[in-house]
């Protein structure tokens, strides 16, 4: 069916047309945010979870909630790889919420807040971005160079004003793991203040399995801040709405058939849900998609991940690191024993263990209990299969 009107999104970020299986989560930020309108305390939630599990749509879902409701909400990427420090987003996302709030009959809560605003732009270095709000000198605040005081202080007085309204502020930071340690230890700060002010401010954030780790390492009672959701795979009814409703919505069907064979090769995981659908829906020539469509799909749709998902996993690894993973393939989508892992190198699990943690590093494995190894990602063991049968 023609490309122009396919529903599936596969790609980062990329907001899927279904966003299947989490109700839960979108149920918990809504009561937060609820109970903080009414000045009860709330906890932000925190998403944890391996790549292309749908965190960072997740979290811009959250994003949505608070908006649809009147909220100021702000989306922050902290990878290492965006240019722009984390108090410069801040203070970017920032500025047209408030240039709207600098209204001549605005209130005194309204002014302390432009008041901290340009003085928490003046302290990181931004004082262009602030240039055009006029404030009074008594509502300039003498902030350090350092943001975890001004940080949570501004982002209080902001959501005080708010409060007036009956709004408040939700901050969303994406790749939480990869922010600085000064920063994070300023959103942590941001994280307690939010926690112990009535003040209708929530922290959010979204980031690797190891996220909560570092957060309690950076900060004792870390987790006291936060609401903990793990993010992971969907189970079969999830993955079907995934696959279905978009169809649907077009206005076509698959054959029961034509489902199954795609919900086994995406394995409930989002991203291939997205992929295999995107693959089924291009090859079939008409509704209904059929199983026909779906095994070419299927076909076709390894063979793209071979040549790009897979691939860029595997070229990361080193010989060693790769002698690592084949024996974990013999396990299939495992996951594996790191015991029977260094039986079949014939190596005590020891003298392996820096191999494990760096491939642990690169994303390509991660231990989802002690002693056990897996794939971040499922296929990876018949994709390593299919490459060493090919170089045979
Ligand atoms: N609940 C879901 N249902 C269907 N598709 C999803 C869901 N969550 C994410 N996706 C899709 O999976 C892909 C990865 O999502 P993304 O949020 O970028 O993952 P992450 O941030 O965890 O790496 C995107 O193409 C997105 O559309
Ligand atoms: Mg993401």
């Amino acid at each position: 069916m023609h490309p122009n009107s396919n529903p599936f999104n596969p790609g980062a970020g990329t907001p899927p047309h279904t966003l299947a299986g989490r109700e839960s989560e979108i149920a918990a930020i809504t009561t937060a945010i609820e109970r903080s309108e009414l000045g009860r305390g709330a906890n932000g939630i925190v998403l944890h979870g391996l790549r292309g599990t749908g965190k960072t749509v997740l979290l811009g879902r959250f994003c949505e909630v608070a908006s649809e409701r009147g909220w100021i909400a702000l989306r922050i990427e902290a990878a290492a790889s965006t240019s722009a420090s984390f108090a410069e987003q801040l203070v970017t996302r920032l500025t047209p919420h408030m240039l709207r709030l600098d209204r001549p009959k605005a209130g005194e809560r309204v002014r302390r807040a432009l008041g901290a605003f340009k003085s928490f732009s003046v302290s990181v270095g931004l004082q262009d971005v602030s240039a055009g709000i006029e404030v009074e000198p008594r509502h300039l605040l003498n902030y350090g160079t350092s943001i975890e005081h001004s940080l949570p202080d501004m982002l209080r007085t902001l959501a005080e004003a708010q409060a007036e309204d009956g709004k408040g502020v939700l901050v969303a930071v994406d790749e939480m793991h990869d922010l600085s340690r000064a920063d994070l230890r300023a959103l942590l700060a941001v994280g307690q203040e939010a926690n112990s002010s009535q003040a209708p401010l929530l922290l959010c954030g979204a980031g690797l399995p190891a996220l909560p780790r570092l957060l309690s390492e950076a900060r004792t009672y870390a987790e006291r801040f936060f609401e903990f959701r793990a993010v992971t795979w969907l189970d079969r009814t999830d993955a079907r709405r995934a696959l279905v409703e978009p169809v649907e919505a077009m206005g076509e069907i698959w054959t029961e058939a034509g489902l199954d064979v795609t919900l086994a090769a995406a394995g409930g995981y989002p991203y291939f849900l997205q992929h295999f659908g995107r693959a089924a829906w291009n090859v079939a020539a008409f509704s209904p998609i059929d199983a026909a469509d779906a095994n070419l799909a299927r076909s076709i749709g390894f063979a793209e991940l071979d040549q790009g998902f897979f691939h860029i996993r595997w070229e990361r690894a080193t010989p060693a690191e790769r002698s690592y993973l084949r024996a974990m393939a013999i396990d299939g989508d495992g996951p594996s024993r790191s015991g029977d892992v260094a039986d079949r190198l014939g190596k005590p699990a020891s003298a392996l263990s820096a191999i494990r943690t760096r491939l642990i590093d690169k994303g390509i494995i991660y231990a989802p209990v002690r002693g056990r190894i897996a794939f971040t990602v499922p296929g990876m063991a018949t994709f390593i299969r299919r490459r060493d049968e090919a170089q045979e």
